[in-house]
Protein backbone atom coordinates (compact mmCIF):
# COMPACT_ATOMS: atom_id res chain seq x y z
CA UNK A 1 0.00 0.00 0.00
CA UNK A 2 1.63 3.31 -1.03
CA UNK A 3 1.28 6.66 0.92
CA UNK A 4 -1.62 7.69 -1.10
CA UNK A 5 -3.61 5.08 -0.40
CA UNK A 6 -3.20 5.13 3.20
CA UNK A 7 -4.24 8.63 2.92
CA UNK A 8 -7.40 7.95 1.21
CA UNK A 9 -8.08 5.65 3.42
CA UNK A 10 -7.49 7.78 6.33
CA UNK A 11 -9.62 10.00 4.95
CA UNK A 12 -12.62 7.90 3.69
CA UNK A 13 -16.49 7.87 5.11
CA UNK A 14 -18.42 5.45 3.21
CA UNK A 15 -19.11 3.08 5.42
CA UNK A 16 -19.42 0.54 2.36
CA UNK A 17 -15.88 1.22 1.78
CA UNK A 18 -14.47 1.13 5.09
CA UNK A 19 -16.57 -2.45 5.49
CA UNK A 20 -14.12 -3.61 3.30
CA UNK A 21 -10.99 -2.38 5.01
CA UNK A 22 -12.36 -4.08 8.66
CA UNK A 23 -12.30 -7.39 6.29
CA UNK A 24 -9.37 -6.89 4.86
CA UNK A 25 -7.68 -6.30 8.11
CA UNK A 26 -9.38 -9.18 9.85
CA UNK A 27 -8.48 -11.26 6.92
CA UNK A 28 -4.83 -10.57 7.34
CA UNK A 29 -4.95 -10.85 11.02
CA UNK A 30 -6.55 -14.42 11.01
CA UNK A 31 -3.72 -15.34 8.34
CA UNK A 32 -0.89 -14.18 9.55
CA UNK A 33 -1.38 -13.97 13.73
CA UNK A 34 -4.13 -16.63 14.16
CA UNK A 35 -7.45 -16.20 16.01
CA UNK A 36 -5.79 -16.23 19.57
CA UNK A 37 -6.19 -13.18 21.89
CA UNK A 38 -3.28 -12.89 24.21
CA UNK A 39 -3.68 -11.28 27.67
CA UNK A 40 -0.92 -9.07 29.02
CA UNK A 41 -1.59 -7.99 32.38
CA UNK A 42 0.00 -4.62 33.07
CA UNK A 43 1.40 -3.66 36.30
CA UNK A 44 1.75 0.60 36.38
CA UNK A 45 3.96 0.27 39.81
CA UNK A 46 5.30 3.49 39.44
CA UNK A 47 3.85 7.36 38.15
CA UNK A 48 7.29 9.13 39.19
CA UNK A 49 8.30 10.46 35.90
CA UNK A 50 10.78 13.70 35.03
CA UNK A 51 9.30 13.92 31.61
CA UNK A 52 7.80 16.93 30.32
CA UNK A 53 5.83 15.47 27.59
CA UNK A 54 2.96 18.01 26.78
CA UNK A 55 0.32 15.78 26.86
CA UNK A 56 0.73 13.36 29.39
CA UNK A 57 -0.63 13.71 33.25
CA UNK A 58 2.29 12.09 34.78
CA UNK A 59 4.83 14.73 33.66
CA UNK A 60 6.88 16.22 35.93
CA UNK A 61 5.61 19.65 36.11
CA UNK A 62 1.84 18.32 37.23
CA UNK A 63 1.82 18.92 41.05
CA UNK A 64 -1.83 18.07 41.60
CA UNK A 65 -1.05 14.62 41.20
CA UNK A 66 -0.03 12.59 43.74
CA UNK A 67 2.87 10.27 43.18
CA UNK A 68 3.59 6.80 44.21
CA UNK A 69 6.31 3.39 43.78
CA UNK A 70 5.11 0.23 44.63
CA UNK A 71 7.16 -2.06 46.32
CA UNK A 72 8.72 -4.97 45.07
CA UNK A 73 6.37 -6.91 47.05
CA UNK A 74 3.50 -5.39 45.68
CA UNK A 75 4.86 -6.07 42.17
CA UNK A 76 5.15 -9.45 43.19
CA UNK A 77 1.59 -10.01 43.98
CA UNK A 78 0.54 -8.57 40.93
CA UNK A 79 2.72 -10.98 38.61
CA UNK A 80 1.44 -13.78 40.93
CA UNK A 81 -1.93 -12.57 40.18
CA UNK A 82 -1.18 -12.36 36.17
CA UNK A 83 -0.06 -15.98 36.99
CA UNK A 84 -2.76 -17.38 38.13
CA UNK A 85 -5.36 -16.00 35.72
CA UNK A 86 -3.11 -17.79 32.93
CA UNK A 87 -1.58 -15.07 31.34
CA UNK A 88 2.01 -15.43 29.60
CA UNK A 89 3.07 -11.70 30.09
CA UNK A 90 3.27 -9.03 32.79
CA UNK A 91 4.13 -5.34 31.41
CA UNK A 92 5.88 -3.62 33.84
CA UNK A 93 4.71 0.00 33.00
CA UNK A 94 6.22 3.23 35.08
CA UNK A 95 6.89 6.94 34.00
CA UNK A 96 9.99 7.43 33.26
CA UNK A 97 11.70 7.71 37.15
CA UNK A 98 15.46 7.60 36.46
CA UNK A 99 15.90 7.66 40.44
CA UNK A 100 19.16 6.17 42.12
CA UNK A 101 18.94 2.31 42.61
CA UNK A 102 16.04 2.05 40.31
CA UNK A 103 17.78 0.84 37.95
CA UNK A 104 19.11 -2.11 39.96
CA UNK A 105 15.98 -2.54 41.45
CA UNK A 106 14.14 -2.95 38.04
CA UNK A 107 16.84 -5.84 37.14
CA UNK A 108 16.58 -7.76 40.69
CA UNK A 109 12.87 -7.35 39.78
CA UNK A 110 12.99 -8.60 36.22
CA UNK A 111 15.38 -11.33 37.23
CA UNK A 112 13.14 -12.47 40.19
CA UNK A 113 9.74 -12.80 37.87
CA UNK A 114 11.97 -14.58 35.42
CA UNK A 115 13.02 -17.53 38.12
CA UNK A 116 9.79 -17.41 40.05
CA UNK A 117 7.07 -17.53 37.57
CA UNK A 118 7.16 -19.10 33.21
CA UNK A 119 6.16 -15.03 32.07
CA UNK A 120 7.23 -13.15 29.52
CA UNK A 121 8.51 -9.51 30.68
CA UNK A 122 7.48 -6.70 28.99
CA UNK A 123 9.16 -3.37 30.18
CA UNK A 124 7.81 0.18 28.98
CA UNK A 125 10.33 2.66 31.31
CA UNK A 126 10.52 5.26 28.90
CA UNK A 127 13.36 6.94 27.33
CA UNK A 128 16.69 5.21 29.61
CA UNK A 129 19.95 5.24 29.21
CA UNK A 130 21.68 2.43 26.87
CA UNK A 131 23.08 0.89 29.67
CA UNK A 132 20.33 0.35 31.59
CA UNK A 133 18.29 -0.93 28.25
CA UNK A 134 21.37 -3.56 28.14
CA UNK A 135 20.78 -4.32 32.36
CA UNK A 136 17.65 -5.17 32.04
CA UNK A 137 17.79 -6.66 28.81
CA UNK A 138 20.64 -9.30 30.66
CA UNK A 139 18.32 -9.76 33.66
CA UNK A 140 16.31 -11.52 31.08
CA UNK A 141 13.57 -8.88 30.36
CA UNK A 142 12.19 -10.52 26.48
CA UNK A 143 10.38 -6.88 25.10
CA UNK A 144 10.08 -3.59 25.59
CA UNK A 145 7.75 -1.25 24.93
CA UNK A 146 8.22 2.53 23.78
CA UNK A 147 5.83 4.55 21.52
CA UNK A 148 7.35 7.42 18.94
CA UNK A 149 4.43 9.34 19.08
CA UNK A 150 4.17 10.95 15.86
CA UNK A 151 6.92 11.10 12.83
CA UNK A 152 6.46 14.29 12.20
CA UNK A 153 9.81 15.93 13.61
CA UNK A 154 8.65 19.36 14.26
CA UNK A 155 5.60 18.40 16.28
CA UNK A 156 7.20 15.62 17.93
CA UNK A 157 9.92 18.24 19.51
CA UNK A 158 7.01 20.48 19.97
CA UNK A 159 5.37 17.96 21.86
CA UNK A 160 8.65 16.66 23.80
CA UNK A 161 10.75 19.13 25.52
CA UNK A 162 14.46 18.69 25.80
CA UNK A 163 15.38 17.59 28.87
CA UNK A 164 18.30 18.72 30.85
CA UNK A 165 19.49 20.06 27.13
CA UNK A 166 19.28 16.62 25.66
CA UNK A 167 16.69 16.54 22.99
CA UNK A 168 14.42 13.91 22.81
CA UNK A 169 15.40 10.86 20.19
CA UNK A 170 12.95 8.01 20.74
CA UNK A 171 13.34 6.60 17.03
CA UNK A 172 17.27 6.25 17.86
CA UNK A 173 16.45 4.61 21.15
CA UNK A 174 14.20 1.82 19.49
CA UNK A 175 17.22 1.26 17.17
CA UNK A 176 19.00 0.41 20.57
CA UNK A 177 16.59 -1.94 21.39
CA UNK A 178 16.41 -4.29 18.56
CA UNK A 179 20.39 -4.56 18.53
CA UNK A 180 19.60 -5.78 22.17
CA UNK A 181 17.84 -8.18 21.24
CA UNK A 182 14.57 -6.75 22.33
CA UNK A 183 11.34 -7.60 21.01
CA UNK A 184 10.79 -4.13 20.04
CA UNK A 185 7.17 -2.37 20.69
CA UNK A 186 5.95 0.73 19.11
CA UNK A 187 3.36 3.41 18.21
CA UNK A 188 1.45 6.71 17.97
CA UNK A 189 -1.39 8.72 19.13
CA UNK A 190 -3.89 9.59 16.96
CA UNK A 191 -5.32 12.93 17.00
CA UNK A 192 -2.11 15.03 18.72
CA UNK A 193 -3.12 18.70 17.62
CA UNK A 194 -1.12 19.65 14.85
CA UNK A 195 -1.21 16.05 13.35
CA UNK A 196 -2.26 15.91 9.92
CA UNK A 197 -3.60 13.19 7.46
CA UNK A 198 -0.19 12.87 5.66
CA UNK A 199 1.68 12.77 8.81
CA UNK A 200 -0.32 9.75 10.12
CA UNK A 201 -0.26 7.95 7.02
CA UNK A 202 3.97 8.34 7.62
CA UNK A 203 3.30 7.34 10.96
CA UNK A 204 2.15 4.08 9.47
CA UNK A 205 4.50 3.74 6.81
CA UNK A 206 7.11 3.92 9.74
CA UNK A 207 5.54 1.14 11.94
CA UNK A 208 6.50 -1.14 8.30
CA UNK A 209 9.93 0.43 7.80
CA UNK A 210 10.83 -0.26 11.82
CA UNK A 211 9.63 -3.64 11.61
CA UNK A 212 8.23 -3.45 14.83
CA UNK A 213 7.52 -6.34 16.74
CA UNK A 214 4.08 -4.48 18.64
CA UNK A 215 2.28 -1.68 17.60
CA UNK A 216 -0.12 0.22 20.24
CA UNK A 217 -2.41 3.38 18.71
CA UNK A 218 -4.90 5.15 20.64
CA UNK A 219 -6.70 8.40 20.54
CA UNK A 220 -5.28 11.78 21.85
CA UNK A 221 -7.22 12.60 24.75
CA UNK A 222 -6.55 15.70 26.57
CA UNK A 223 -6.15 15.74 29.98
CA UNK A 224 -6.84 19.27 31.68
CA UNK A 225 -3.42 19.79 34.26
CA UNK A 226 -1.05 19.72 30.67
CA UNK A 227 0.17 22.27 28.57
CA UNK A 228 -1.61 21.05 25.28
CA UNK A 229 -4.89 21.68 26.90
CA UNK A 230 -5.12 24.77 26.82
CA UNK A 231 -6.56 25.45 23.24
CA UNK A 232 -3.84 28.88 22.46
CA UNK A 233 -1.18 26.22 22.57
CA UNK A 234 -2.28 23.91 19.99
CA UNK A 235 -0.95 24.29 16.63
CA UNK A 236 -4.53 24.87 13.99
CA UNK A 237 -4.04 23.28 10.69
CA UNK A 238 -5.77 24.12 7.66
CA UNK A 239 -9.33 23.06 7.11
CA UNK A 240 -9.75 19.26 6.84
CA UNK A 241 -5.84 18.89 7.67
CA UNK A 242 -6.12 17.78 11.54
CA UNK A 243 -6.52 14.09 12.47
CA UNK A 244 -9.71 13.97 14.61
CA UNK A 245 -8.76 12.13 17.70
CA UNK A 246 -12.16 9.59 17.67
CA UNK A 247 -12.71 6.33 17.60
CA UNK A 248 -13.50 5.62 14.34
CA UNK A 249 -9.62 6.95 13.27
CA UNK A 250 -8.17 4.68 15.32
CA UNK A 251 -9.82 1.70 13.86
CA UNK A 252 -8.56 2.67 10.46
CA UNK A 253 -5.08 2.88 12.04
CA UNK A 254 -5.10 -0.54 13.38
CA UNK A 255 -7.04 -1.93 10.14
CA UNK A 256 -4.06 -0.29 8.01
CA UNK A 257 -1.58 -1.15 10.79
CA UNK A 258 -2.24 -4.51 10.14
CA UNK A 259 -2.15 -4.51 6.47
CA UNK A 260 1.51 -3.00 6.24
CA UNK A 261 2.31 -5.03 9.08
CA UNK A 262 0.53 -8.56 9.31
CA UNK A 263 2.75 -10.37 11.76
CA UNK A 264 3.19 -7.80 14.82
CA UNK A 265 1.15 -8.12 17.53
CA UNK A 266 -1.35 -5.39 18.00
CA UNK A 267 -3.40 -4.41 21.15
CA UNK A 268 -6.80 -3.20 21.40
CA UNK A 269 -5.64 -0.61 23.83
CA UNK A 270 -6.80 1.38 27.38
CA UNK A 271 -7.15 4.58 25.56
CA UNK A 272 -9.46 2.84 23.07
CA UNK A 273 -11.68 1.52 25.64
CA UNK A 274 -11.49 4.55 27.28
CA UNK A 275 -13.17 6.33 24.46
CA UNK A 276 -15.24 3.47 22.82
CA UNK A 277 -16.17 1.01 25.88
CA UNK A 278 -16.71 -2.78 25.38
CA UNK A 279 -17.69 -2.35 21.82
CA UNK A 280 -14.33 -0.26 21.40
CA UNK A 281 -12.35 -2.95 22.23
CA UNK A 282 -14.07 -5.30 20.75
CA UNK A 283 -14.34 -3.99 17.83
CA UNK A 284 -10.61 -2.90 17.45
CA UNK A 285 -9.89 -7.49 17.93
CA UNK A 286 -12.25 -7.31 14.86
CA UNK A 287 -10.96 -4.87 12.82
CA UNK A 288 -6.81 -6.06 13.14
CA UNK A 289 -6.15 -6.42 16.67
CA UNK A 290 -5.24 -9.45 18.55
CA UNK A 291 -4.10 -8.79 22.07
CA UNK A 292 -5.40 -6.75 24.89
CA UNK A 293 -3.67 -5.91 28.16
CA UNK A 294 -6.06 -6.12 31.34
CA UNK A 295 -5.06 -3.73 34.16
CA UNK A 296 -3.52 -5.34 37.16
CA UNK A 297 -2.92 -2.75 39.12
CA UNK A 298 -4.25 -2.18 42.74
CA UNK A 299 -7.24 0.33 42.38
CA UNK A 300 -6.19 2.83 44.93
CA UNK A 301 -2.82 3.02 42.82
CA UNK A 302 -4.63 2.67 39.29
CA UNK A 303 -6.26 6.06 39.78
CA UNK A 304 -3.18 7.79 40.07
CA UNK A 305 -1.41 6.72 37.35
CA UNK A 306 -3.82 9.42 35.83
CA UNK A 307 -2.05 9.74 32.05
CA UNK A 308 -5.08 10.95 30.78
CA UNK A 309 -8.58 11.14 32.45
CA UNK A 310 -11.21 8.46 32.78
CA UNK A 311 -9.05 5.62 31.93
CA UNK A 312 -11.23 2.45 31.24
CA UNK A 313 -10.31 -0.65 33.00
CA UNK A 314 -12.07 -3.22 30.98
CA UNK A 315 -12.16 -6.20 33.12
CA UNK A 316 -13.67 -4.49 36.08
CA UNK A 317 -16.30 -2.79 33.56
CA UNK A 318 -17.16 -6.63 32.07
CA UNK A 319 -17.24 -7.64 36.27
CA UNK A 320 -20.00 -5.38 36.73
CA UNK A 321 -22.07 -7.04 34.75
CA UNK A 322 -21.76 -10.96 35.15
CA UNK A 323 -19.37 -10.79 32.28
CA UNK A 324 -15.58 -11.89 31.74
CA UNK A 325 -12.63 -11.16 29.24
CA UNK A 326 -12.43 -15.03 28.18
CA UNK A 327 -16.50 -14.99 27.63
CA UNK A 328 -16.23 -12.02 25.99
CA UNK A 329 -13.34 -13.49 23.07
CA UNK A 330 -15.12 -16.36 23.09
CA UNK A 331 -18.12 -14.50 22.20
CA UNK A 332 -16.09 -13.29 19.26
CA UNK A 333 -15.35 -16.75 17.71
CA UNK A 334 -12.15 -16.39 19.07
CA UNK A 335 -9.63 -17.98 21.81
CA UNK A 336 -7.55 -16.48 24.96
CA UNK A 337 -3.73 -17.08 23.64
CA UNK A 338 -1.81 -20.04 25.36
CA UNK A 339 1.99 -19.37 26.44
CA UNK A 340 3.74 -16.44 26.19
CA UNK A 341 2.04 -14.86 22.69
CA UNK A 342 5.65 -13.90 21.05
CA UNK A 343 4.99 -11.29 18.09
CA UNK A 344 5.13 -13.82 15.20
CA UNK A 345 7.27 -11.04 13.71
CA UNK A 346 10.02 -11.22 15.79
CA UNK A 347 10.29 -15.31 15.56
CA UNK A 348 10.78 -14.67 11.91
CA UNK A 349 13.57 -12.38 12.18
CA UNK A 350 15.12 -14.77 14.50
CA UNK A 351 14.77 -17.81 12.13
CA UNK A 352 14.63 -19.44 15.64
CA UNK A 353 13.39 -23.10 16.67
CA UNK A 354 10.61 -21.20 18.64
CA UNK A 355 9.18 -20.27 15.51
CA UNK A 356 8.57 -23.83 14.58
CA UNK A 357 7.34 -24.62 18.08
CA UNK A 358 4.84 -22.22 17.72
CA UNK A 359 3.45 -22.78 14.46
CA UNK A 360 2.90 -26.43 15.81
CA UNK A 361 1.60 -24.98 18.98
CA UNK A 362 -0.86 -22.76 16.65
CA UNK A 363 -1.68 -25.91 14.45
CA UNK A 364 -2.84 -28.08 17.64
N1 LIG B 1 -3.85 10.77 25.59
C1 LIG B 1 -3.67 9.58 24.99
N2 LIG B 1 -2.56 8.84 25.15
C2 LIG B 1 -1.61 9.34 25.97
N3 LIG B 1 -0.41 8.84 26.31
C3 LIG B 1 0.18 9.69 27.17
N4 LIG B 1 -0.62 10.74 27.38
C4 LIG B 1 -1.74 10.55 26.64
C5 LIG B 1 -2.93 11.29 26.42
N5 LIG B 1 -3.14 12.48 27.01
C6 LIG B 1 0.14 7.62 25.73
C7 LIG B 1 1.43 7.92 25.00
C8 LIG B 1 2.47 7.17 25.80
C9 LIG B 1 1.65 6.07 26.43
C10 LIG B 1 2.26 5.45 27.64
O1 LIG B 1 0.43 6.69 26.75
O2 LIG B 1 1.37 7.41 23.68
O3 LIG B 1 3.53 6.66 25.02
Amino acid sequence: MNHREIVAWLRQSDPARLDELWHRADDARRRFVGDEVHLRGLIEFSNHCAGRCEYCGLRAANRKLTRYRMSEAEIMVCVHQAVSLGYGTVVLQSGDDPNAGAADRMSRLVRRIKTETPLAVTLSLGERSDEELAAWRDAGADRYLLRFETSNRALYDRIHPARDGAVSDRLALLGTLERLGYEVGSGVMIGIPGQSHDDLARDIERFAALDLDMIGVGPYLVHPNTPLADPSRRPVLDDGEQVPADELTTYKVIALTRLVCPRANIPATTALATIGGQAGWESGLERGANVIMPNLTPPHYRRLYDIYPDKACIADALEARGESIPKRIAALGRSVGNGRGDSPNYLQKKGSELFFVALCDRGK
